[in-house]
């Protein structure tokens, strides 16, 4: 009897809390984190990163749900991969969070329309983007559209720009966007990523994260996602080095290493390579370009530190080769140097030791003798090997990038081979990779021998020896303070 009336109580009040529109008390905490971002950030465009099994549909589903249900006529559009992806996850979860609605409030499902229409106006409309079906999603307004793994769609630039946005510009309404890492990681994704995180509207969570998140909610929420099953997840997919794994658990942004043309740059990898250098005494500066037409030409601003053996890349542009003519990118060639390059103390500027550029003559021979900035042509022969000085530079860290250089660290991380291998992918951002063949001419190029301190560096008063505690080390300190007098 008294079990009978406790249930009635629960049902009562999952009953009053479905009339309020209120569903998220189904969410499980690291569910909660994607429902208040939702409410939370004021940006039109959220994104996601987050495992499979975490429950992003679910949560998604009830985020469109609550929506529906809170304001009358509210249009929901809801896409994802493929119509088999509907079909076979989407319409069974959203049955699932529907078996405790009350009757009344159900929405009925239409078919052909591929939609839940609500008796209060409101509708969802769910829908699989492949085979041209993202045109269905087409209409007047919305007033919210999620992308439901997003990474997996043939034209996700297309859905987001042409057909969501555009509906969502009067209502304002949002456009959640969530996915695991997608396989090619030079995809539209992954570009929306960057951007929502350099505006706070980015949401990332990996299978720990989750497990990390859930561990103290009641169950039934708590034993959805458990430490075992984890693990024997990982053993399914080909364990902890499996792209799989990598990929979809541990959601990294991991390109195909057979196809990486730098598969050195891991993110472990970036975290140590890309930082500050600190200017060494003497240096001899290097520019490095690689001229485009059709593409991009990207320039590249470096270093040698002889002392510590690092190239260090400092600076970057990147120009659209349609729109540049030899004096722009004179100009800015000019510009860059002279910033870079100069003496805080003397104001003077360090005149480039090199520059070197793949061999169009006729640009060359314009830059040098219309605007004064020569270039000397690079061999180009033996890429592969040229390359793979690249990839042990990075692997043994004697590379440093500045953290200024975003489009050269993105082109790491996603240049990818042509199947044949002979050549870098064209990508969907209009780059062919183009700062990564300059960092390859760079490194080829560099004149590792050249000693750039003076012969007696060191050794006469006034030099950095004495001065400059950039340069000391400890043993030079001892030695140092051997014949300094103490004049206290
Ligand atoms: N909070 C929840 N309560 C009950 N069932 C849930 C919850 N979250 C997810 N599920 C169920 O777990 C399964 C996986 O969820 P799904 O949203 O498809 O995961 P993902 O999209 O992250 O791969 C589905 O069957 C879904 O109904
Ligand atoms: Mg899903």
């Amino acid at each position: 009897m008294t079990k009978k009336t406790a249930v009635t109580t629960k049902d009562l009040a999952i009953e009053k809390l479905w009339r309020r529109g209120v569903l998220h008390w189904k969410l499980d905490s690291a569910q909660k984190d994607v429902y208040n971002l939702y409410k939370k950030s004021k940006q039109r465009k959220l994104v996601i990163t987050a495992p499979r099994r975490m429950g992003k549909s679910y949560s998604l589903l009830i985020i469109a749900i609550e929506a529906a249900l809170s304001d009358p006529g509210t249009i929901v559009r809801y896409a994802c991969p493929t119509a088999f992806m509907a079909q076979r996850f989407i319409i069974p979860t959203m049955f699932d969070i529907l078996k405790d609605c009350p009757s009344d409030l159900r929405p009925s499902y239409i078919r052909h329309d591929r939609s839940y229409t609500f008796k209060n106006g409101s509708s969802i409309q769910i829908e699989g983007t492949d085979e041209g079906n993202a045109e269905r999603l087409r209409g007047q307004t919305s007033h919210l559209c999620i992308v439901d793994e997003a990474g997996f769609m043939d034209d996700l630039e297309n859905l987001i720009k042409n057909i969501l946005l555009p509906q969502t510009l009067t209502t304002r309404g949002k456009i959640i966007i969530s996915s695991t890492p997608p396989v090619e990681p030079e995809h539209y994704y992954t570009t929306l990523v960057a951007e929502a995180k350099s505006n706070n509207s980015y949401l990332f969570k990996n299978i720990y994260d989750v497990l990390n998140s859930i561990k103290n909610d009641p169950p039934p929420m708590c034993n959805r996602l458990t430490l075992e099953a984890v693990e024997e997840l990982k053993a399914e997919v080909g364990g902890e080095l499996s792209d799989t794994w990598q990929r979809e658990f541990m959601c990294k942004f991991i390109v195909n290493q057979e196809r990486a043309v730098v598969p050195e740059f891991t993110q472990e990898k970036e975290s140590v390579i890309v930082k500050e250098w600190p200017r060494p005494p003497r240096y001899d500066a290097y520019t490095s370009m690689d001229l485009g037409f059709v593409d991009k030409t990207g320039v590249l601003f470096a270093y040698y530190d002889f002392k510590n053996n690092k190239v260090v890349v400092e600076d970057e542009l990147l120009l659209n080769g349609t729109e540049m003519t030899t004096e722009i990118l004179a100009n800015k060639i000019k510009d860059k140097e002279s910033q870079l390059w100069v003496n805080p103390k003397t104001l003077e500027v360090q005149p480039v030791y090199i520059r070197i550029s793949d061999d169009d003559l006729i640009t060359l021979n314009d830059l040098n003798r219309l605007h004064g900035v020569l270039f000397i042509p690079t061999k180009k022969d033996e890429k592969a090997t040229a390359i793979n000085e690249l990839r042990l530079k990075v692997h043994s860290e004697q590379l440093i990038i500045n953290p200024r250089c975003k489009e050269l660290i993105y082109q790491l991380h996603t240049a990818t081979w042509t199947k044949n291998r002979k050549t870098f992918e064209r990508t969907e951002r209009g780059s062919h990779f183009d700062l990564v063949d300059c960092l390859v001419y760079l490194i080829r190029n560099i004149q590792y021998h050249r000693n750039p301190y003076p012969h007696d560096w060191g050794r006469i008063p006034g030099s950095v020896l004495y001065k400059g505690a950039d340069v000391i080390n400890s043993t030079a300190d001892a030695i140092k303070s051997l014949f300094i007098k103490n004049n206290k």
